[in-house]
């Protein structure tokens, strides 16, 4: 073999060794993040709730971020990170999530717990996706105004992504169902999220949720439509 076929036939196995690398590399990524969304799972079903809630908040969280121009590495770990904010319910008795109505001013201190229990599970990680999701579990709670919990955190103290998936939860807790409570439809949850501009939320928050609201709007219709059917087929199903 000359040197010319040698160099292209090296050229060739670097080629495909690049390509193994990057197809290894996808799918341990692919496998990573889909375990970390099912143990997500695992805290949503002990809830009674479906894994559609997961999918708007990260769904509606990564357009928070791009409305804030947030960069591509920001977007990523809040799609992956967001889904884990209440992780921290596995370890909250289930006598007391699934109590219906009539919680105990003690019994919503447990609750409140799950932000502190979910932090304390991703406590010591080096994965900067599993650090991401321990400041998420933590402030998710906490209000821009500085009335949340566990800490009382106020203003840009709050991380970032904390700011964000607060706003993205509560906008979603609003548009469902809960046993005390019937779903606002989107457009008065709008109003009441615009109501607690620099109160509940960050101003600038709100404002990227607002100009992002066309793509949300679509997205959490899409989500309710896939609801819809999942319901009518276990309706269905003898
Ligand atoms: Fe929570
Ligand atoms: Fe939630």
């Amino acid at each position: 073999m000359d040197n010319k076929s040698k160099y292209f036939e090296y050229e060739k196995m670097i080629k495909k060794a690049y390509e193994d690398l990057k197809r290894a590399y996808q799918e341990v990524k692919e496998s990573y993040t889909e375990m970390i969304f099912r143990l997500a799972l695992v805290a949503e079903f002990k809830d009674d709730s479906t894994g559609t809630h997961l999918v708007r908040i990260a769904d509606f969280s990564t357009e928070i971020a791009r409305g804030m121009d947030l960069g591509e590495k920001d977007i990523d770990m809040l799609k992956y990170a967001s889904p884990m904010h209440d992780i921290g319910k596995l370890v909250v008795p289930d006598a007391i999530i699934k109590k219906p109505s009539g919680l105990t001013p003690e019994e919503r201190e447990v609750i409140k717990q799950h932000t502190t229990m979910g932090a304390d599970i991703f406590q010591g990680s080096h994965s900067p996706l599993l650090i991401a999701a321990k400041d998420i579990a933590l402030t998710h709670h906490e209000r821009y105004d500085g009335t949340g919990y566990p800490n009382g955190m106020k203003g840009e103290d709050i991380p970032i992504y904390g700011r964000i998936v607060a706003l993205a939860d509560v906008f979603d807790a609003l548009t469902s169902v809960r046993p005390y409570k019937a779903a606002f439809d989107f457009d008065e949850a709008v109003a009441l999220i615009k109501d607690q501009t620099g109160k509940h939320f960050d101003p600038k928050v709100v404002d990227a949720f607002i100009a992002r609201l066309d793509n949300i709007r679509r997205m959490w219709q899409a989500s309710k439509d896939v609801e819809a059917f999942i319901s009518e087929k276990e309706l269905n199903t003898p």
